[in-house]
């Protein structure tokens, strides 16, 4: 039997190598995907997962391929979850679990395995996506595991010990934390009292409002069909694009959010996430839309953003109704193309230009001269027509006596 672990290189999912071939006389080969989570830092991946118990050990670069086919899918869409949540984690969820099945498929492995716990999204959105992709995959969660009696951090850390797993000692972060190219999400701690304050330390990838320098900066993104091209007049990778504007906005403290979500399965949990480069293209992508979507589309596709913030969230990545729903974002955007100026500034971003070759945006129609195009008389004859049926409901109530 052979099973293929999602490998973080944290302490659960190193000790959950060893405890699946204890548990289930499995050989276990483990797998780790570079999302932007910063895991060049720990090259000794490959040694430590072997040293625990690995087989064989993928690591996997998928940044690229996450970056345009779930982050500017998301984007272009619009999409936000409960007003404020960017999604960060959520999308990175099924582009890790997707490759996880075809190393499985590839490697003729019966069963995949994540360390997600058993009181998250995290759970579902990996599951649904190896469910969608390979029904006949066994889906083994160790944390929800019945043989799984480990149920702290000093007991995970004993079991390691005992058995030998090399740990990396990292800075330790009271937070749980999950990061990528696109955020960081902070939760636990303090934070699980909505009452308390963030503390400044939370804050890991942008600085605080206070330490934001008091001088603006000005950016300029370029689109093309409503995916960002070039910062500042420079092309750029998709990936180089978001480094590059996760320092801008980290240093001026843009993207912080602060949330008590729901979670899909049931709770409420809080949360505080860093967004700072994503938060600056969605600002930056919505002005241009402004300008060059047509009322009833740009109306239609912001319910539909909802719905699509929903599945993302939900991990109902791999289902027609995203598919379906992205082919309608694609048709929305194939004039989107554009210029769009920020200005920064302590946590603001705030507009600061915007143009496009498609704009609608006529500038002498919205001023006060009459044109050919539009004559104030007809709106004369336009507002009887849209005001008669509250005239008709007025003059219909009965008198009061
Ligand atoms: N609550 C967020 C979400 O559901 C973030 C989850 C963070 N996950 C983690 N393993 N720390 O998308
Ligand atoms: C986890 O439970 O593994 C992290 C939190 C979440 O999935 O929402």
């Amino acid at each position: 039997k052979k099973a293929v672990l999602a490998y973080s290189g944290g302490l659960d999912t190193s000790i959950m190598i060893h405890w699946l071939r204890e548990n289930y006389g499995c050989e276990v080969i483990a797998y780790a995907a570079d999302v932007g989570q910063g895991l060049r830092e720990l090259d000794d991946l490959q040694e430590r997962a072997k040293a625990a118990g690995a087989s064989k050990v993928y690591v996997l670069d998928l940044r690229r391929e996450f970056v345009e086919e779930y982050i500017w899918p998301t984007l272009k869409a619009g999409a936000v979850y409960e007003s404020k949540y960017l999604l960060g984690t959520s999308f990175a969820r099924p582009v890790i679990a997707k490759h996880q099945v075809e190393i499985a498929r590839k490697e003729k492995a019966d069963a995949v395995a994540h360390g997600a716990t058993g009181k998250g999204n995290d759970q579902v959105r990996f599951e649904l996506t190896f469910m969608a992709l390979d029904p006949s995959l066994q889906i083994i969660a160790p944390w929800r595991d019945p043989k799984w009696n480990i149920n702290s951090r000093e007991e995970a850390v004993d079991y390691a010990h005992k058995h030998n797993i090399p740990l990396k000692i990292t800075k330790k972060r009271i937070y749980s934390e999950d990061a990528n190219l696109w955020h960081i999400s902070h939760e636990g701690a303090e934070l699980e009292d909505p009452w308390q304050e963030a503390r400044d330390s939370v804050f890991n990838i942008s600085n605080t409002l206070e330490k934001a320098p008091d001088k603006a900066e000005y950016i300029e993104l370029d689109f093309k069909q409503g995916v960002p091209v070039a910062l500042n007049g420079k092309k750029l990778s998709v990936v180089e694009l978001l480094l590059q504007l996760n320092e801008i906005g980290g240093k001026h403290a843009v993207g912080q959010i602060d949330i008590v979500e729901n979670r899909l399965v049931g709770m409420k949990s809080r949360g505080v996430y860093e967004t700072p480069g994503g938060s600056i293209l969605y600002a930056a992508h919505d002005q241009l839309e402004q300008l060059v979507l047509d009322k009833e589309t740009y109306h239609l596709k912001q319910h539909l953003a909802h719905k699509y913030a929903e599945l993302v969230y939900n991990g109902q990545w791999f289902t027609l109704a995203r598919e379906a729903l992205d082919a309608f974002v694609n048709k929305t955007q194939e004039k989107m193309d554009g210029t769009v100026r920020l200005k920064l500034y302590k946590g603001n971003i705030v507009p600061a230009g915007a143009k496009s070759p498609h704009s609608l945006y006529l500038e002498n129609l919205a001023s006060f001269t009459n044109s050919e195009l539009y004559d104030q008389k007809d709106a004369a004859g336009f507002i009887r027509c849209f005001g008669l049926p509250l005239k008709v409901a007025k003059l219909q109530q009965p008198p009061k006596s």
